[in-house]
């Protein structure tokens, strides 16, 4: 694999996202471009099509420049193509357990309700961020989230949601990268019902249209995108509320153990969109470090205190946007 770089956790999740658009036909970057017209274009194609550029991200994409000692920038090029590898594939769907970013499992029943701060994990692939949610009514407890069928309103097909998990069937996960252009946390919020109010500005209040699409459907959470408006609803299966996303959020299927109270990542279903960016939801970039490839494991089940993966972690700082 030659030279790695050391990365942040969210520098390398946002790398992740940008280099699926990088090796995308429709959004091939342009290395010639590149080497033409500098880092303006890498800046500018990284926005188009990985979303708003925080400092933090512009720090990464400084490092990729800065960090191969590019006195010109042409000569990023060969790192952009070392960056620009061939996808790798799962045969199957992994099962992996959600561990805390300490590493210790994740306990259903511990699971805070309503908590508006995002509870990410990484699945099938490294760089797959995920909403882990435990959803419940205006008091903060939880309901019980049945199956439902969801509808794509890009070409009207459906498929079949499962409903929620847990001792109370309120936990849910959906990718937290939206199917509009692919934003993700902190631009894509969860909001409760208590923040559930029309007007203001994002990520406070939401916009009219997306509240009012909300009390239409029924909807007591929503999860809304500040980058362009889209909404969906999570006790729905993330059916989209409001566009421009013509796609629900793909859903990953857990298991609860009621023994343990553990929750495992178990699958996705294949007739839902495809994780946003990706060509397939079996095919990315790189292995959850709690995956074998060398053994294809499709199961892997670790004790409690085992620190297999940061697949679980908690974004304090840009998630928590509410600071409740
Ligand atoms: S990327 Fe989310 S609405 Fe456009």
């Amino acid at each position: 694999m030659g030279r790695h770089f050391a990365l942040k956790r969210d520098d390398l999740i946002f790398a992740f996202r940008l280099l699926g658009k990088m090796r995308d036909p429709k959004t091939k970057f342009n290395e010639r471009k590149f080497a033409e017209k500098g880092r303006d274009y890498l800046y500018n194609y990284a926005e188009q099509n990985a979303g708003p550029l925080n400092p933090g991200r512009r720090m990464f994409l400084k490092g990729v420049l800065i960090g191969i000692g590019a006195l010109a920038v042409a000569s990023a090029v060969p790192v952009v193509s070392y960056l620009n590898q061939p996808p790798v594939y799962l045969k199957n769907f992994p099962w992996i357990i959600i561990v805390d970013s300490d590493g210790n499992p994740v306990e259903a029943s511990k699971l805070p309700v309503n908590d508006p701060s995002i509870l990410l994990f990484q699945y099938p692939m490294e760089g797959d961020i995920t909403f882990l949610l435990n959803l419940g009514d205006s008091n903060d407890s939880p309901i019980a989230i049945p199956p439902t069928q969801v509808v794509i309103p890009e070409d009207g097909s459906t498929y079949t949601f499962p409903g929620g998990v847990g001792p109370n069937k309120s936990i849910v996960a959906y990718s937290a990268i939206c199917q509009h252009l692919g934003c993700q946390p902190p631009e894509i919020h969860f909001y409760p019902p208590k923040y559930l109010a029309p007007g203001g500005q994002v990520p406070n209040f939401l916009p009219t249209v997306a509240y009012q699409a909300a009390v239409s459907a029924g909807a007591s959470s929503v999860i809304h995108c500040d980058c362009h408006g889209s909404t969906y609803d999570p006790t729905k299966g993330a059916a989209v509320l409001t566009g421009p996303t013509l796609r629900p959020l793909p859903y990953v299927e857990l298991y609860w153990d009621s023994n343990t109270d553990y929750l495992y990542a178990v699958g996705m279903n294949l007739k839902a969109p495809v994780i946003m960016g990706q060509p397939s939801d079996l095919a990315s970039f790189a292995y959850l470090s709690s995956f074998n490839p060398q053994t294809g494991c499709p199961k892997m089940l670790l004790s409690k205190g085992q620190t297999p993966t940061q697949c679980y972690s908690r974004l304090n700082n840009e998630g928590d946007t509410f600071n409740s």
